[in-house]
């Protein structure tokens, strides 16, 4: 080959060279950065037709709901952060609630014992979906472009098909998606090709979500009070689902303020509860401020030993204190004051692992897959959207809501069924987070936005159950604490301690021999990390990050295939 030929190759691939490297993706303009490669380029194409960040952020949601629909979704719910230029801030939760129907033990049989996949599969697991009204404030709060236009990606991915690329292949290929969604026909025709799993290269149509999606893009209430919802409560009605009219009619995302805490110099911007991430998030930086981490070497069994034992301390606080802050008193301001965390603090040995047991009570519990996505956009002015959104699990409840083509949530996992029985993801939950009429259930979503001198400097976030926390934690502190550029801080091994079960897990390659000895001297259980999720991997990151010049950097995580996109 010339070089002029292998110099026009190298320009048409250029995200094959990022992906390769341990550079961000560059732009001078905006950045979005996110699993799904078609979505992220849908976002920068908005972004460079004049659109800010908040209209990116709409066009990507319905655009993964399309490409990536183990999380990507209509029939979920999430968390957006947003910071406008002006340095306003507001956590949007469009988080799904407990049908009006729902009861404290609907999910335990007589005697008090769950009852195997009620909470994780099929009607009953499905709350009140809040995605479609969620983008929708967000609109019209903060959006420029119409509506419609940002929809319209989506619908035309949906209408035409797309390409099934190797990591939609495989997940859709995995046998926990096939468990999941065969016994529902929509979901069996559409989403395993009937049994015949698609393979990369094939082509995914879906003619009833485009048809939904343009309904929605007439009218978002559609969705809640039109020829949608009409549908999916006949749906729900025939299968013993509980989400009725007046479910659908009354859902309301709610705008919170965000939580705000510093870290060496930078503010941390997170979600306040139903997500636990925040506050966790929280408690666990304010424990590690003393120590001179940077100084200790990165993944030293010194570092990993503190950042296990925060790690524990705060999902132990998780467990017991909470809940959805309408309906319980949750002790905030306690839990994220530096002299509640120093208390901790002090209880953590340098030299050995405290055992679980004497930090909290519980049962260790199996793990399984787990799917949920984060994406950020920032714009040329500096707004920053950082946004997680899910279905829970893969493929949520499994269930495609007849003849509307769109995948159904089983968020009422994420309370706690019976208290001290683990969920989904293994954790224990207490009274805080009991089933209630219109309640959210606590997630771990953990999206976050950092500033350095007042100025935007990072917006981030993961997938992966009561990982999410852990992982945002870590990217902090790769990139404040060891300097790492974000591509860096992305792609560096991941430990996860939950307090229940007493594990630590880790990712293949990251510890090594001696190091994993020094930590059992310690004290510490390690567990290879595998049968967390499909993959033996740790979340899937999502970072963006503003240069000294001003220059926009996304690093989409490998982990699942993401790129980041730039204009
Ligand atoms: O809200 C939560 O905490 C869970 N429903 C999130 C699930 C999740 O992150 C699965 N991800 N890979």
């Amino acid at each position: 080959m010339n070089r002029r030929l292998a110099l026009l190759v190298l320009l048409l691939i250029p995200h094959a060279l990022q992906a390769a490297s341990r550079e961000p993706v560059r732009a001078p303009h905006g950045m979005v950065s996110c699993v799904s490669p078609i979505a992220s380029h849908i976002g920068a194409d908005v972004l460079a037709k004049g659109g800010n960040a908040v209209d990116a952020a709409v066009a990507v949601g319905f655009a993964l709901a399309v490409t990536w629909p183990s999380a990507g979704n209509l029939g979920g719910g999430g968390f957006m952060l947003v910071r406008t230029a002006d340095g306003n801030a507001i956590a949007l939760d469009y988080r799904e609630r407990a049908p009006l129907a729902a009861t404290r033990t609907m999910y335990v049989d007589a005697n008090g014992k769950v009852i195997p996949k009620l909470s994780t599969q099929g009607y009953k697991a499905v709350g009140v979906p809040g995605t479609v009204a969620g983008l929708a404030l967000a609109h019209k709060r903060w959006g420029k472009l119409p509506w419609k236009e940002l929809i319209a990606p989506a619908q035309k991915l949906a209408a035409d098909g797309f390409t099934i690329n190797y990591m939609l292949a495989k997940s859709l290929a995995e046998k926990s998606s096939i468990e999941k969604m065969e016994p529902f026909a929509d979901s069996k025709r559409i989403f395993l090709n009937n049994g015949k799993p698609y393979v990369m290269g094939d082509k995914l149509v879906q003619p009833e979500l485009a048809r939904v999606l343009a309904r929605i893009a007439t009218d978002p209430r559609d969705f809640y009070e039109g020829a949608t919802a009409k549908q999916l409560v006949d749906d729900m009605r025939a299968h013993g689902g509980l989400v009725t009219a007046e479910d659908l009619r009354t859902y309301e995302p709610t705008l919170r303020t965000p939580l705000r805490t510093t870290y060496r110099g930078y503010e941390i911007l997170t979600m306040p509860p139903p997500s636990s991430g925040g506050i966790a998030l929280i408690e666990m930086l304010h424990m590690l401020e003393p120590y001179d981490l940077g100084a200790m070497g990165w993944h030293s069994s010194q570092h990993v030993h503190l950042m296990t034992e925060v790690m524990r301390r705060a999902f132990a606080d998780r467990a017991q204190f909470l809940g959805d802050t309408d309906f319980v008193k949750v002790p905030v301001a306690a839990l994220t004051s530096a002299a509640f965390a120093e208390s901790r603090r002090k209880t953590i040995d340098p030299e050995h692992a405290t055992p679980s047991a004497t930090t909290g009570a519980g049962d260790p519990a199996p793990y399984e897959s787990t799917q949920t996505t984060h994406f950020c956009v920032i714009d040329a002015q500096g707004n920053a959207v950082s946004n997680t959104y899910t279905l829970n699990d893969s493929y949520g409840a499994g269930v495609t809501a007849t003849g509307l083509g769109f995948l159904l949530n089983d968020e009422m996992d994420d309370f706690s069924s019976a208290p001290g029985t683990p969920n989904y993801y293994g954790l224990i939950q207490g009274e805080a987070n009991s089933i209630a009429p219109r309640k959210r259930p606590l997630s771990s979503m953990t999206p976050a936005i950092v500033l350095k001198d007042n100025k935007l400097a990072y917006a981030l976030g993961s997938p992966g159950g009561p990982t999410i926390i852990n992982t945002v934690l870590q990217l902090l502190v790769n990139v404040i604490d060891f300097k790492m550029n974000i591509a860096e801080a992305v792609s560096a091994p991941r430990i996860h301690h939950q307090w229940l079960p007493d594990e630590l897990y880790w990712e293949p390659f990251d510890l090594q021999g001696d190091t994993r000895a020094a930590l059992e001297r310690m004290g510490h259980k390690l567990r290879a990390k595998a049968g967390f999720a499909d993959s033996d991997t740790i979340g899937d990151a999502q970072m963006i990050g503003i240069d000294t010049n001003g220059t926009r950097m996304g690093a989409a995580d490998t982990r699942r295939g993401g790129e980041a996109a730039g204009d």
